[in-house]
Parts: C-alpha cells; sequence; structure tokens
C-alpha cells in the first residue's frame, strides 16, 4: 500500500485527478471505476478541467460505477445516475453508452444484480477503482455485516448510512433504505485502487481500516489485501494515526 498524505480536500483532488489521468493517457482504452460521494467531486472537477485544456480524452474508457440506489433512475436529482452525469459525464467525451451503472429502475434485484456482474466480468479487470469510505467503513455499499459478499447484490442501508447520506435528500424518510452494490471481488480485482479519505469524519474508519484486523465490520479493511493500493488522506483523515 501507498499512502499520499496532503494538506486538504484540494491537495487529495489534484493528486487524485493526476493520477487518473495518468492512468488514460497511458491506456486510453481503460475501465474506470468509479464512486459518488462528496468526496470525488472535486477530482472530477480536475479531470473535467483537463478535459477542457485538451490534455486527455475519455472516449475510449468505459467506466462502472460501484452502487445505486433502489428505486431511483436518471431523472433522480439524488440518484448516482444523476450524480455522475451531473458531475462527470455530461462534460467529458465518454460515449453515453460505456458508462454504466447498476439499474436502480430495476426493482428484480436478482435480475439487476445478475446482469450488473455480467457486465462487469464482460468488461475485463477494472483498470483503476476510485474509491470513498464510509463513515462507518463501508467501501461502495458493502455495509458492516458478518461476511464478505463477492458479487453484485441488494443491501439493507444502515441507519448510519442513512443518516450520512440525507443531506442528499429534502427529507430523511426519502431516502432510499436499499441499494445495489458491486461486491469485494471486482474492487479487489482492480489493478489499481485509489481510495480517496477527507476529513475528521473519516478518521476513525480509515485508521481501523488500515491497522485494525481485516473483519467485514469495517468492510474497508479488506483492502489490506488489494495488491495495489493507494491512499490518498487529508491531515483530518490521518488525524487517528
Ligand atoms: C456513499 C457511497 C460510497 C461513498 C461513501 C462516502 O454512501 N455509497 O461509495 O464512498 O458513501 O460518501 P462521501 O464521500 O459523501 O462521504
Amino acid at each position: 500500500m501507498k499512502l499520499i498524505a496532503v494538506a486538504n480536500y484540494e491537495e487529495m483532488s489534484a493528486r487524485a485527478a493526476e493520477i487518473l489521468l495518468e492512468q488514460v493517457c497511458a491506456k486510453p482504452d481503460s475501465v474506470l471505476g468509479l464512486a459518488t460521494g462528496s468526496t470525488p467531486v472535486g477530482t472530477y472537477q480536475n479531470m473535467v478541467t483537463a478535459y477542457e485544456r485538451g490534455e486527455a480524452s475519455f472516449a475510449q474508457c468505459r467506466s462502472v460505477n460501484l452502487d445505486e440506489y433502489v428505486g431511483l433512475g436518471s431523472e433522480d436529482e439524488a440518484s448516482y445516475h444523476y450524480f455522475m452525469w451531473h458531475n462527470l459525464f455530461h462534460h467529458i467525451d465518454i460515449r453515453p453508452e460505456n458508462a454504466y451503472l447498476p439499474d436502480g429502475k430495476n426493482l428484480d434485484a436478482r435480475d439487476a444484480c445478475t446482469r450488473y456482474d455480467q457486465l462487469v466480468s464482460d468488461l475485463g479487470p477494472i483498470d483503476l477503482q476510485v474509491l470513498g469510505i464510509g463513515s462507518n467503513g463501508h467501501i461502495a455499499f458493502n455495509e458492516p455485516g458478518d461476511h464478505f459478499v463477492a458479487d453484485t447484490h441488494i443491501v439493507d442501508l444502515t441507519d448510519a448510512t442513512i443518516d450520512d447520506n440525507q443531506r442528499f435528500f429534502q427529507r430523511r424518510e426519502d431516502v432510499p433504505t436499499q441499494a445495489y452494490t458491486l461486491g469485494m471481488r471486482p474492487i479487489l480485482n482492480a489493478r489499481l485502487a485509489l481510495l480517496l479519505v477527507t476529513g475528521a469524519g473519516k478518521a476513525e474508519a480509515l485508521h481501523r481500516s488500515l491497522t485494525g484486523p481485516i473483519t467485514s465490520t469495517v468492510p474497508a479493511s479488506i483492502l489490506q489485501l488489494h495488491n495495489n493500493l493507494i491512499v490518498i488522506a487529508d491531515e483530518a483523515a490521518l488525524s487517528k494515526f
């Protein structure tokens, strides 16, 4: 594991974008594993700026997102579809048909998960997987539990996650209670995993994930097994080390 300690959110975002852009320049048809949440917004802004300056093209890239809320589609502003188009895809030259997220509108969980697993396996290993971390240690929507799950699955969101994410919704009761999420297999198989962590609210989760036992009660701890993990964390996130 390589830990890149930075001063703040802006530095984290700049370093993360640099690594993503290096990846895309070195391999224009990269499979990018992308994440949502507040954490990667600045990274995506830097990618858009680089694209606008002509420093990168995503025309040959394929992207797979980690997760989506069950019941929400691209027309819902709180959906991860909407987030990705609004924050990144609309502003770069990725082809719409090459940008994938789980289908939150497919309420047949088995079908939705099987289709997404097939898609991810057809694309081949993810070249670079961007990850954030939940304050409870979740990655994607793999919530703390009594076991790790390998494949795409439906999850019941924990109260802590619903509390954390309610800021993206008008009312707490609007937050969906379930999500589709990639499991740990494609995350661990990614050629490079890039974990971005910012703010004091993530300090405990980060510390437990990197220094504690590998346990499904702290899902991000499984990243200790990743062969090629880069963590970019700011001072506040590193305050427990
Ligand atoms: C969300 C997403 C995760 C994300 C995490 C942290 O619920 N499912 O992929 O990494 O929670 O979000 P944020 O970056 O907003 O703190």
